[in-house]
């Protein structure tokens, strides 16, 4: 019955595929943001990044913002001693800033409070009402005002001590709570949902279609959507009733709809949005109520949820209580916005909690972006190794020639799978295993680099004497071998910069500029040129291409993280130095040792240290 009803909403509400609709949660401005809401767009936009790679024709609407109504926003905002409104403006403009900074490049940032979103719960409402599916009641439960929901006695634990009960899943407290409320007949959906959580690949990763599939298991009870207005009067009120105002979680998913220009038909050319991202702590919400309401509504649900797990810090849950919340502001200041993105996209996992520590992402930051990724930079655009400045062209001798050696091969080894192998992590939305995939072709890059030894090429022979001619030819050859030394490390960076950019997209940029990639050739086709990892025809094609670098970015990618004692003691961490090999910006190989003692020297500062 549900697929006859699915295909009518499909008849009238057809996508039309030359658009793309992601969505992130919008977030409570109950408190500040930090990373774990940071990671929820971070991942959002990384898939509209790599949506726009793949069809950069498609419209495309990344929808965030923030969720402002309620009685925590209303405790939070009497707790500051702020006029509620003010409050919220002050708490949404954060989070649009941090968004901006850490490259999120949403279409819209919605906010519940705004008009447009006003009329479109009104609108919804009525279509609820209209079909009959809310109805008034006298209502009694655990209310849990963090959480913005009632809680069954299933989901609650006491606390004998103290008698207060909690929830069992947040761990916040509960207050009991009767009164008369609309409620909506979620009973009659439970088919319906259900329905739409099998259909396969609504619910990603698959851990939590299990989840959901488990909750469905029990039966619904209805849910109230609406609260008394002398409780709650920080909300929309419901319409033709201004005793009540309504629910703050059916206000909230409505924003998916205002968005998108509900309820003006023009709402149908993005609906149902191709993707939604949200943490793991708010799929009940996600999951059930929301399929059902846009059912009920005669609408069509998502065509997939997709849910990420929690950061955890050391360890522990991140809580204003332990002090352990990690802003992504401060925490830029050490690792740069860019870095901190990096980090929670190659460290995050969607299906369990990843661990927050200041040693890992130092760690990770100053061996993957400085070392392996912007080492290899600085050395092919070194001005001892290239003196011209250029993205020097393939010598179709000394190529067949390098890809001779071993270590060519593995690298050509890596490229050749390199797309195949992104595509598939990116649809996945495995953001860690593009980057392992990435940064292993690095590492196979710089150490084709350091097999080669360019910089044993670069010292002309002298051209007097008997020998004049051999020194000549000599000569020529080493150029051309150096060249396109130089050429293949800068075609895998290249190669590695388009793939990276829904990751990183602001180091991606400097990388490509530097390049001199111009920007419609930034594209995920483009990686089908790759000049020497493809057939012998690309690359000689590609033999007498020679362009200058972009001479306005630096070819310093990202500076090594290095923190003074007193910093490291800061965070409590135990830190170890390590032997690191390191390279000279003439591209030859170094010690850590050195390096460390020559920036240490330049920076004036003693105890310099890094990881
Ligand atoms: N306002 C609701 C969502 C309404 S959507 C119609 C809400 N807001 S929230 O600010 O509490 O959370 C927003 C997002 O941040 C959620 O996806 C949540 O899972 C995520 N995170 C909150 N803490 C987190 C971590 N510690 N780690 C990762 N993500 C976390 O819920």
């Amino acid at each position: 019955m549900l697929t006859n009803k699915l295909n009518t909403f499909r008849r009238y509400c057809a996508q039309a595929s030359n658009t793309f609709y992601a969505t992130t949660p919008i977030f409570y401005v109950n408190a500040a943001p930090h990373i774990g809401h940071l990671y929820s767009a971070v991942i959002t936009d990384a898939i509209c990044r790599y949506q726009r790679l793949r069809q950069p024709e498609q419209s495309l609407h990344l929808c965030t913002g923030t969720d402002e109504h309620g009685t925590k926003i209303q405790q939070a905002a009497s707790v500051q001693a702020v006029p509620v409104a003010q409050y919220c403006n002050d708490i949404s403009a954060r989070y649009r800033e941090v968004f901006a900074e850490a490259g999120v490049a949403n279409t819209d940032f919605i906010r519940t409070t705004e008009g447009r979103h006003k009329q479109a719960v009104a609108q919804f409402w009525r279509t609820l009402n209209a079909r009959e599916h809310i109805y008034s009641a006298a209502y009694s439960g655990w209310y849990c005002v963090s959480d913005e929901t009632f809680l069954t006695d299933s989901q609650l634990r006491l606390d004998t001590a103290s008698n207060t009960r909690f929830s069992l899943e947040s761990g916040h407290p509960v207050e009991w709570t009767e009164e008369t409320n609309y409620m909506f007949r979620l009973s009659n959906l439970q088919d319906d949902v259900l329905h739409w959580v099998k259909q396969g690949g609504r619910i990603r990763p698959g851990k939590f279609e299990k989840i959901l599939l488990d909750m469905l298991s029990e039966p619904l009870p209805d849910v109230s959507v609406s609260r008394p207005t002398n409780r709650v009067h920080w909300a929309i009120p419901v319409p033709d009733d201004d005793s009540q105002t309504v629910y703050v979680w059916l206000d909230a998913l409505i924003n998916y709809l205002t968005s998108v220009g509900y309820p003006d038909e023009k709402f149908r050319s993005y609906w149902p949005p191709n993707v939604q991202v949200i943490g793991k702590d708010i799929l009940k919400f996600h999951g059930i109520y929301w399929p059902a309401f846009l059912i009920a509504a005669g609408l069509e649900p998502p065509q997939q949820l997709f849910v990420h797990s929690h950061w955890t810090v050391d360890g522990q849950k991140m809580s204003k209580s332990k002090q352990n919340v990690v802003d992504p502001v401060v925490a830029a200041k050490t690792y740069t916005m860019e870095g901190l993105r990096y980090f929670l996209l190659r460290e995050g996992v969607a299906h369990s909690d990843g661990n927050f520590s200041n040693v890992k992402a130092l760690r990770i930051l100053n061996s993957e972006l400085a070392d392996t990724l912007g080492n290899l930079l600085s050395r092919a655009c070194a001005k001892s190794l290239n003196p011209r400045q250029v993205y020097p062209c393939l010598h179709a001798v000394q190529l067949d020639d390098l890809l001779r050696m071993d270590a060519t091969k593995r690298l050509q080894d890596a490229l050749q799978q390199i797309e195949a192998r992104c595509a598939q992590h990116y649809a996945d939305n495995n953001f860690y295993l593009v980057v392992d995939t990435v940064i292993s072709t690095l590492h196979a890059a710089n150490n084709f680099f350091e097999t080669a030894r360019p910089w044993e090429l670069k010292r002309p022979l002298a051209t007097g004497g008997t020998d004049a001619d051999a020194a000549n030819a000599r000569n020529i050859e080493n150029f051309e071998r150096l060249e396109t030394i130089i050429a293949m490390t800068m075609d895998t960076l290249r190669i590695c910069g388009i793939v990276l950019q829904p990751i990183v997209p602001q180091l991606c940029g400097k990388l490509l500029d530097k390049l001199a990639v111009p920007q419609e050739q930034r594209l995920w086709r483009n990686l089908g040129e790759c000049c020497f990892a493809m057939s012998p025809s690309i690359s000689a094609s590609n033999e007498n291409v020679t362009r200058p670098l972009g001479a306005r970015t630096d070819a310093v990618l990202f500076r090594r993280i290095q923190l003074d004692e007193s910093e490291l003691l800061a965070a409590g961490q135990a830190y170890k130095l390590q032997e690191k090999r390191h390279t000279k910006p003439d591209g030859e190989e170094n010690t850590n040792k050195q390096t460390k003692q020559k920036s240490n020297k330049k920076a004036g500062k003693s105890k310099k240290v890094a990881l």
